[in-house]
């Protein structure tokens, strides 16, 4: 069983998980709108993850014998300026989430949670990725995105992510 704790911080990492998933999902709108499918695709896909990061946390409490509290998610932003101006919004969102995400495994120390600890492991995994990827994407913008043939192939580019469910084993 967990404690009281590390039940809150869970439950507080459930609320960011699916509020980035809203947040990824109000970019890959705003990117729709403005006709690049492919950036709408690359924010669609990883708002997917998002909720999987999410849902993973959930399962988790339950094993654990825990209970889920779901809290209101905020409602994300509805306008954005430029692809870069996006990307380097979710750049520093998700170190947000690597920070938040550091914060439990301190509390799984704190709290001598072993067994959280090595299941938030993974999560700080995969914060590593999220970072890179992010950053892969705003150097290509940076190098080429003034020009808008280079955008053009750039969303082509991230037309081709291809969503794949999240499991913690993997
Ligand atoms: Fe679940 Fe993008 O952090």
């Amino acid at each position: 069983m967990i404690s009281e704790k590390i039940q809150n911080i869970l439950n507080e990492q459930i609320n960011k998980e699916f509020y980035s998933a809203y947040l990824y999902l109000a970019m890959s709108a705003y990117f729709d709108e403005i006709g690049l499918k492919g950036f709408s695709n690359w924010t669609r896909v990883q708002a997917r993850e998002e909720v999987d990061h999410g849902m993973i946390l959930f399962d988790y409490i339950i094993e654990r014998q825990g209970k889920v509290n779901l809290r209101q998610i905020d409602m994300p932003e509805t306008s954005f300026g430029d692809t870069l101006e996006v990307f380097e919004k979710i750049y520093s969102h998700e170190k947000y989430v690597t920070d938040s995400i550091n914060c439990v495994a301190n509390m799984t120390d704190e709290e001598c949670d072993l067994a959280t600890r090595y299941f938030i492991n993974w999560y700080i995994k995969e914060q590593v990725e999220e970072e890179a990827n992010v950053d892969d994407v705003i150097k290509k913008i940076k190098l080429f995105g003034g020009e808008k043939a280079a955008l053009y192939h750039l969303d082509k580019e991230l037309a081709s992510r291809e969503y794949k469910y999240h499991s913690y084993e993997s």
